[in-house]
C-alpha cells in the first residue's frame, strides 16, 4: 500500500480548469468571440491549428463533469467565468451566458462541491481589443469592473471565493512582448503597461464587487518565479534577479501598494506617464487570500539578442535529453514549489495562500480503457510531499488544486498537451480517469492528522 502525505483534515482538495480551455459552446448562448478565438484563427499560431470551437464540449457536458469530479472526491472546484458569454457587446448582462453559470452552480451545489471562480483566465472580449487595443487602454480595466459588478449580482450569492485574474504575468508578457499568446503583440513597453492596466483592473474589479457584496473571499491567481542562475556570473546572477522583478515585483508590489523596481519603470519608457499617481492605491485593495501557480522553475542568463537585451535577461531551456522533465519539456523540480513560496513570504505580507494549479503534461494514451500515466503520478507524489512538509512547518497554505481535471486546450500547444487526471478522447468526447486521478481519489479519502 502507498503512504500517502499527511495533510490537515480542514485541508481543501480541488481540480482546476478554465472556461476557453474546457467549454467549447463557442457561438451558443449569445456568447461573443475573444482574442483567444481571434488568435486560433491566425495561421501559425497554435501548434495543431487547432481552436477552442468545441474543446471538450463542457458546456454540454458540465453535468457529467462535475459527477466525474464527485466520485474522484474532489470537494473543490476552481473555474473560470468567460467574460465573453455572460456580458453582451453593449455592456449589458447577457441573461443565457448567466445561466449556465448558474445551472452549473446548481451542479456543483447538489454533489457538495464548493466552487471558486476565476473572473479572467485570458479570454477578454475580441470586441475591446479590435475597437480599443485591448489591455493596451486604461479603459479595458473599467469595462472589467463593470463585468465584475455584473457578476457579484448574478451570481456572487453563490460564489464564496473569487479571483479577479489568473497569471497576468502571461496576458502581459507572453501576450505582448513575446508575442506567443493572444493577442501575439511583440514590444516591450506595452508589456509593461499592460501589466499595470492589469492590476488597476484587479483593484477595480474588488472595489466593484464590494460596492455588490461583502460575503465574498477575494483575491488573485498569480504564478510567481523562481529563476535561478545559469552560473554565478554576476552577469547571470543579475539575470535571474530580473527575470523574477518582471513576473513577481511587476504584479505583488501594486497588491500591497508598493511602487514598482526602478528597473521595470525604465523598461516601459514613454509609457511612463500613463501610470497616474492614485493608480497604485486602487491596486492595493484588501486580498482575502492569493492563489498561487506552481509547475516548474527557471534558468536565466545574461541577455544576448536585442529583444533579450530590453528584457535584462535570457532563459535556458533544459536540454530535452534530461530524464526529469514533463512531456511539455519543463523540469520537474518539486522543491521550487517551497522555495518560491518562501522567496514571497520574506518579501511581501500575503494573505492565505491556496494553491490554485499545480500539475505535469504527460501525453501517455489510453490502453484497454484505463491510462498508466507515471509522470505525472510521480510529479504528483513529489510535490504534495514538498507541499505536506510545508504545511506542518506552518506556511498558511489552506488548499491544493490539481491542474487539471480534464485534458484540455493548452492554449499555444492546442490538444497535443495533456495536463488532465481525466484522458480526453476528443473525437468521441470519452473521458477516462488516469491512475493519478485513482491516486489523488486514494489520497483525499485517506486518514488525515
Ligand atoms: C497555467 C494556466 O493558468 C493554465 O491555463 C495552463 O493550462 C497551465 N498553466 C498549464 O500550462
Amino acid at each position: 500500500m502507498t503512504d500517502f502525505p499527511i495533510f490537515p483534515p480542514s485541508f481543501e482538495w480541488g481540480c482546476a480548469t478554465a472556461a476557453f480551455q474546457i467549454e467549447g459552446g463557442a457561438l451558443e448562448g449569445g456568447k461573443r468571440p475573444s482574442i483567444w478565438d481571434d488568435f486560433c484563427a491566425q495561421t501559425g499560431r497554435i501548434k495543431d491549428a487547432s481552436d477552442g470551437l468545441v474543446a471538450c464540449d463542457h458546456f454540454h457536458r458540465f453535468r457529467e463533469d462535475v459527477a466525474l469530479m464527485a466520485d474522484l472526491g474532489f470537494r473543490h472546484y476552481r473555474f473560470s467565468i468567460a467574460w465573453t458569454r455572460v456580458v453582451r457587446e453593449d455592456g449589458s448582462p447577457n441573461p443565457e451566458g448567466l445561466d449556465f453559470y448558474r445551472r452549473l452552480l446548481d451542479a456543483l451545489h447538489d454533489k457538495g462541491i464548493t466552487p471558486n471562480a476565476t473572473l479572467f483566465h485570458w479570454d477578454l472580449p475580441a470586441q475591446l481589443q479590435r475597437a480599443h487595443g485591448g489591455w493596451l487602454h486604461r479603459d479595458t480595466a473599467q469595462r472589467f469592473a463593470e463585468y465584475a459588478q455584473i457578476v457579484a449580482r448574478a451570481l456572487g450569492d453563490r460564489l464564496p471565493r473569487v479571483a479577479t485574474l489568473n497569471e497576468p504575468w502571461c496576458s502581459a508578457f507572453l501576450g505582448h512582448d513575446l508575442g506567443v499568446f493572444a493577442p501575439g503583440v511583440q514590444d516591450r513597453p506595452s508589456s509593461l503597461l499592460v501589466a499595470h492596466h492589469l492590476m488597476l483592473a484587479h483593484g477595480l474589479g474588488l472595489q466593484a464587487w464590494r460596492s455588490v457584496r461583502s460575503d465574498t473571499q477575494l483575491g488573485i491567481v498569480l504564478n510567481p518565479e523562481l529563476c535561478d542562475p545559469a552560473s554565478d556570473a554576476p552577469a547571470d546572477i543579475a539575470a535571474a534577479r530580473l527575470a523574477e522583478l518582471e513576473r513577481n515585483d511587476v504584479f505583488l508590489n501594486p497588491l500591497f501598494g508598493r511602487e514598482w523596481p526602478a528597473e521595470m519603470i525604465e523598461q516601459i519608457g514613454a509609457f511612463a506617464e500613463q501610470r497616474r499617481p492614485g493608480d497604485l492605491a486602487i491596486c492595493a485593495q484588501p486580498l482575502d487570500f492569493i492563489g498561487l501557480n506552481y509547475y516548474t522553475r527557471s534558468i536565466a542568463q545574461a541577455p544576448q539578442s536585442a529583444a533579450e537585451q530590453r528584457r535584462g535577461y535570457r532563459f535556458v531551456p533544459p536540454d530535452p535529453q534530461r530524464p526529469d522533465l514533463t512531456h511539455i519539456g519543463w523540469e520537474i523540480y518539486p522543491q521550487g514549489l517551497e522555495r518560491v513560496t518562501r522567496n514571497l513570504l520574506a518579501k511581501w505580507p500575503l494573505p492565505p495562500i491556496w494553491i490554485t494549479e499545480n500539475g505535469a503534461a504527460d501525453n501517455t494514451p489510453v490502453e484497454a480503457g484505463g491510462c498508466d500515466d507515471r509522470l505525472r503520478l510521480s510529479y504528483l507524489q513529489s510535490h504534495l510531499t514538498q507541499l505536506a512538509q510545508m504545511v506542518a512547518s506552518g506556511l498558511d497554505i489552506r488548499g491544493y488544486y490539481v491542474w487539471s481535471l480534464l485534458d484540455n486546450f493548452e492554449w499555444a500547444h492546442g490538444y497535443t498537451q495533456r495536463f488532465g487526471v481525466v484522458h480526453v478522447d476528443y473525437s468521441t468526447q470519452q473521458r477516462t480517469a488516469k491512475a493519478s486521478a485513482r491516486w489523488l481519489q486514494q489520497l483525499i479519502s485517506s486518514p488525515q492528522t
